[in-house]
């Protein structure tokens, strides 16, 4: 058991994989969030876990059932998944940011309920702080896989995140495609690496999905 274990492509890595999104409150009744379901996130963290990594999943709000045997770090808001990523950045050998982060967030929470009274109503948002782009500056050893959510110009979006953040590959999706993004059980994925390489994948399942990533991932550490 122990010797087939050793085996296994990811044995003796730690990984850490976020997933879902975030909710980021405005009064003690409403918050704002987004359409991400968390099932590609889970799906990667099955597969490390499958592969023999040591996984820390830190997961915004979602429906899933996470895959036993790993670590679980349950997070709402953008702030909270940042404070939790970061905490564990060090350790890691592997990060793929898979969760849907806010983008922005209300300048002000309302303590008590916003009452009913204009008929339109102006909400005040701040940027968060983007996490995949701080792990970028921070990197030491670390692989760091971010993922581009894109309805337009998918490629060169994808290849832009991938310089800005400082990352070693970039999973770009086409969130408006049917059968790729956003609640999906499949998803339609193009990988480029720091070097130039593309890997443009049909659409496979997100377990599919999963393993046809940490197979990259594989071979950026091989380098
Ligand atoms: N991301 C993050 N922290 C944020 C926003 C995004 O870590 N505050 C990460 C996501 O987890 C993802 C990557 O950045 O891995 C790209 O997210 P995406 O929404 O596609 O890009 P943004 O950089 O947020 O730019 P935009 O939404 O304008 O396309
Ligand atoms: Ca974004």
């Amino acid at each position: 058991e122990t010797d087939k274990k050793q085996d296994l492509p990811l044995a003796g890595k730690k990984l850490l994989v976020t997933a879902g999104p975030t909710r980021e409150e405005l009064d003690p009744v409403r918050y704002f969030t987004n359409h991400s379901s968390g099932k590609m996130g889970y799906a990667i963290a099955a597969a490390a876990k499958k592969w023999g990594a040591e996984v820390t999943l830190v997961s915004g709000p979602t429906s899933l059932q996470p895959p036993s045997g790993i670590k679980v770090e349950n997070v709402i808001s953008a702030r909270e998944m940042y404070d939790k990523v970061l905490s564990h950045y060090n350790s890691q050998d592997i990060v793929i940011k898979c969760a849907a982060v806010a983008d922005y967030t209300p300048v002000s929470v309302f303590e008590n309920k916003f009452k009913k009274k204009n008929d339109t109503w102006t909400i005040e948002l701040k940027k968060t702080d983007d996490i995949l782009k701080t792990l970028g500056e921070k990197k030491e050893n670390q692989i760091l896989v971010g993922f581009a959510a894109e309805t337009e110009n998918l490629e060169s979006y994808a290849q832009d995140k991938l310089e800005r953040k400082n990352l070693d590959m970039v999973i770009g999706n086409d969130v408006s495609k049917e059968g790729s993004g956003f609640g999906s059980d499949t998803n339609e994925i193009i990988m480029i690496k720091k070097d130039g390489s593309k890997r443009t994948l049909p659409i496979l399942s997100k377990e599919k999905a999963a393993e046809e990533i940490l197979e990259q991932v594989l071979d950026l550490m091989k380098r």
